[in-house]
């Protein structure tokens, strides 16, 4: 699928903005920012305050606790993204070869559709929890297996599920290199495997990669899935997202490299997604840190946290969630509602809004932007660059008259080409590209920009562009 479809439910904030911006005048942009969240509006659940900047805030569930009154108010209250904690792996939803079962995984399912929450798949290939049938096999017999249980699992939850996690887990700890296993012995190309079955399997659900360990920026194993990660968006590997368990503990800390990381994979061209939150002790401050990282970076759509209380928890001794294990609010719930709830315009996630706010027009026109009459002009970026390809952010601005759509134009100089391409259209032939507006982000209005971006094959190159309006 398209893995910037407009699919997040968003608020609007333009008016509330420009009334601000009006009231505001001088006080500047600082203030306006502060304020932009006026106290009143303040949510009072997890998933609402989530929503205000168009993310999610999801749980695990266990199926055998909806049964549990307690648990199941909690949960229908707090969280709008559900993941089912055991019930769609491979055990559980292929017990014998070519028998599929979802009796559990469809309670999870059904339970979460007719509350309002939508669903993340976990998870289809992945070394651990397969059923003694699938341990036993190995070679073309298992990667086969493999595909025939993506095939089984996606065809079931067919247009159902906001984002699956193809594949779990496959790096090693320490190393930076694939882990070993059954999977992984089948050949390298397993997991590229995986993502193209699932996509045609379903493409209307985002595909993950979700691994633990992967938070700290310095560690080899970041850097090991970042450059598959890359690799995947150079070669036109189906890959959308990149899933976070961040499971903290002391032997794995929190780092606030955690963000730089989160920033470096989403400026690959993919969503980044916490999947599987929890933390050892539940520091309110860890925790706010947690949220205020996502929500510091646009690609970040939500967040997961690895069940409702500490009793449910899979490390309950770590007693590292939200709620205590008679359901009451701990101070880290308080500190994650609060930093969801100070979120300002600036923070929201992808695809880039119709409107991002831009408090100071440019006064004149940047190297690389061509005036247009009417006011439109369009900058180049390089976000990032590796051998053989690099990738480019182009900034849209409208001058003194809103666009109602827009297209930009360039020529490459060297040969470069354009691999995939996130919120607009492009065409173009040889060395010229024309980009237009997505159906989303085509109305920007005076003074305000909107942004586009790519990967390219090629040397980083900012050619000078044209911007022309509608
Ligand atoms: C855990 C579950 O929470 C436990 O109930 C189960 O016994 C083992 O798996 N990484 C993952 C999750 O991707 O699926 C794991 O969930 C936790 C680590």
């Amino acid at each position: 699928m398209d893995s910037n479809a407009t699919d997040r439910p968003r608020r609007s904030r333009g008016p509330a903005r420009a009334l601000l911006a009006g009231a505001l005048g001088v006080i500047g942009a600082i203030a306006a920012v502060s304020l932009s969240v006026p106290a009143g509006a303040a949510e009072s659940t997890l998933g609402a305050a989530a929503a205000q900047s168009g993310r999610y805030f999801g749980t695990a569930i266990a199926a055998n606790k909806l049964s549990d009154s307690t648990y199941v108010s909690i949960a229908n209250r707090e969280f709008n993204m559900i993941t089912a904690e055991n019930e769609m792996k491979i055990d559980a939803t292929e017990p014998n070869q070519g028998q599929f079962n979802f009796t559990q995984a469809d309670r999870i399912y059904n339970w979460a559709v007719q509350n309002g929450k939508r669903v993340r798949g976990h998870t289809l290939a992945w070394h651990s929890q397969q059923p003694g049938w699938m341990q036993a096999l190995s070679g073309s017999a298992l990667r086969q297996a493999m595909i025939n249980h993506i095939n089984g699992v996606m065809s079931h939850y067919k247009g159902k599920i906001y984002a699956w996690d193809v594949v779990n887990e496959a790096f090693d700890d320490g190393s930076g290199g694939r882990r070993d296993s059954n999977l992984q012995r089948t050949g390298n190309d397993w997991i590229e495997v995986a993502f193209r079955t699932a996509r045609a399997a379903d493409p209307d659900a985002k595909l993950c990669y979700n691994d633990y360990n992967i938070e700290n920026w310095t560690w080899a194993k970041t850097q090991g899935v970042y450059n598959m990660v890359r690799d995947f968006k150079q070669r036109g590997v189906p890959i959308d997202c990149v899933g976070f368990q961040a499971h903290f503990n002391s032997g794995s800390p929190y780092n606030s490299n955690f963000r730089t990381t989160l920033q470096s994979f989403a400026a690959l061209g993919v969503d980044v997604q916490i999947t599987e939150l929890d933390i050892e002790g539940a520091s309110p401050q860890t925790y706010a840190a947690v949220v205020n990282d996502c929500l510091a970076v646009p690609r970040c759509n939500g967040i997961t946290v690895w069940g409702v209380r500490d009793s449910d928890s899979w490390r309950s001794y770590q007693n590292p969630l939200l709620f205590d294990g008679n359901g009451n609010k701990k101070s880290a719930y308080n500190a994650v509602l609060n930093a969801l709830n100070s979120v300002g315009p600036t923070t929201s996630p992808s695809p880039t809004p119709p409107v991002s706010p831009s408090p100071t027009p440019p006064v004149s026109p940047s190297p690389g932007t061509s005036p247009q009459p009417g006011g439109c002009s369009a900058t180049i970026r390089t976000v990032n660059s590796w051998p053989g390809g690099f990738q480019s952010e182009v900034t849209v601005q409208a001058g003194s008259a809103a666009l109602n759509g827009w297209t930009v134009s360039w020529s490459w100089p060297g040969g470069q080409s354009i691999t995939q391409l996130w919120n607009g259209t492009v065409s173009g032939s040889g060395s010229s590209v024309t980009v237009s507006n997505a159906p989303y982000n085509g109305t920007v209005p005076a003074g305000s920009s909107t942004t586009f971006g790519f990967t390219a094959n090629g040397s980083a190159a900012t050619p000078t562009l044209t911007c022309t309006r509608a």
